[in-house]
């Protein structure tokens, strides 16, 4: 079921995407050579709690029997890890590394949802910073169409289309969705498939956006611990990602400061 909020669920809905953006530009001035992915975590932890949220990602159940619930606050996955890396003390970020957080703040009911990539310190190569351009890209281009009366479909096309023309490939097991009151709503939004399919859009909508975009091919694998996904062919991955709000004219950016 696709929920419409309310104007009083609208405002919640702000205050948690808000929320969500402080914390990623919060993580954004701690991104150097040297830190480990487990110390970006309890960043985002304290700096939620601290702001009246909840790390909605901790605890977070797997839908696999016999895996443990996700156990960190944030997500973070480097250079050939594509989504859900688990923070840890081992991971200690390097020159070149390609980094992407994906966190999701709960306050007061309601879920914001970003994802943000970054390379650390001096960038590998151009066509790292190119991979990072074109997923960011792709986000934009897919919101051009996440307005009234048009249909899901048409931002999945946008930017599966996009990511494609630029040489790249999307993750396709893996996809956008409504969020609100629970962090994961209908409709689900991949980032590939036909323009004029699924459900329409309308206004009162929140939908995160969020394209995977691979280097290489888009075939992915999960590790042993049952939470990340990397690349089949070890190329990197970048991940963008907001929480919109559909209006009666252009969709709003709420995980945008
Ligand atoms: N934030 C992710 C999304 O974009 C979901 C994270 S899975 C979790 O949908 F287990 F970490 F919560
Ligand atoms: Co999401």
């Amino acid at each position: 079921m696709i929920t419409i909020k309310s104007k009083k669920e609208i405002e919640l809905m702000r205050a948690a995407c808000k929320l969500t953006a402080e914390v990623h530009e919060e993580i954004a001035k701690h991104i150097k050579p040297g830190i480990s992915t487990y110390e970006l975590d309890k960043i985002a932890e304290d700096f939620i709690r601290s702001h009246g949220g909840i790390p909605a990602e901790k605890g977070y159940p797997s839908y696999q029997k016999g895996v443990p619930n996700f156990p960190g606050s944030i997500c973070a996955s480097v250079n050939d890890e594509v989504i859900h890396g688990i923070p840890s003390k081992r991971v200690i970020l390097k020159d070149g590394d390609i980094i992407k957080i994906d966190l999701v703040a709960y306050k007061d009911g309601f879920n914001g949802d970003a994802a943000r990539t970054y390379i650390v310190g001096k960038p590998n190569n151009k066509e790292d910073e190119r991979l990072l351009e074109v997923t960011k890209q792709a986000f934009f281009e897919g919101i051009k169409y996440a307005v009234k009366g048009n249909r899901i479909g048409d931002i999945s096309h946008a930017i599966g289309e996009y990511v494609e023309k630029n040489g790249y490939s999307v993750v396709r097991e893996f996809q956008g969705h409504g969020i609100g009151r629970e962090m994961h709503e209908d409709p689900g939004i991949p980032n590939y498939g036909k323009a004029g399919r699924g459900p329409r859009i309308e206004p009162g909508m929140t939908l995160a956006i969020e394209p995977m975009v691979i280097m290489g091919k888009s075939d992915i694998l999960e590790l042993d611990d049952g939470w990340t996904i990397v690349t089949e062919d070890g190329t990197p991955a970048a991940h963008y990602e907001n929480t919109i709000l559909i209006t009666e004219k252009e969709p709003e950016i709420l995980t945008l400061l």
